[in-house]
């Protein structure tokens, strides 16, 4: 038991600091872009903002479309969006969205 939670407290600490490196994601955004905007202000009414979100949860719900977890609404389009991204995809993408300034 104390050897599991030992294991559960390192693997959410290692998933607490997992950096992604936003320099990385925006050469990886050019798709994305294209909808939720160069600023991550996205283009249309139907299509989310991006820029501020925490990364964590823009790394979550990529991985949830990736999986086919997330569904409804219009995940259809997500879903191969994120089709192609690894882990390190995800995060680098989260850190360069979440680093966003939605004002601007
Ligand atoms: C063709 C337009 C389009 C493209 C290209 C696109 N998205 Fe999306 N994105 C959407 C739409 C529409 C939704 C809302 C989906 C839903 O209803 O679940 C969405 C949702 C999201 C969400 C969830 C936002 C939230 O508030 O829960 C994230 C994160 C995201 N997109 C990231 C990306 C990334 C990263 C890329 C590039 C790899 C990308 N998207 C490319 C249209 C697009």
């Amino acid at each position: 038991m104390k050897l599991l939670l030992t294991t559960l407290l390192i693997c959410g600490m290692s998933s607490a600091y997992a950096a992604g490196d936003a320099a990385a994601g925006k050469n990886k955004a050019a798709v994305c872009i294209a909808c939720h905007g160069p600023n991550g202000v996205s283009i249309a009414p139907t299509y989310p903002n991006l820029a501020g979100q925490k990364a964590e949860y823009i790394a979550a719900q990529l991985k949830a479309y990736k999986s086919g977890e997330r569904k409804g609404a219009s995940a259809a389009i997500m879903a191969p969006m994120a089709a192609g991204l690894s882990d390190q995809d995800m995060l680098d993408l989260a850190a360069f969205f979440s680093e966003m300034d939605a004002a601007k």
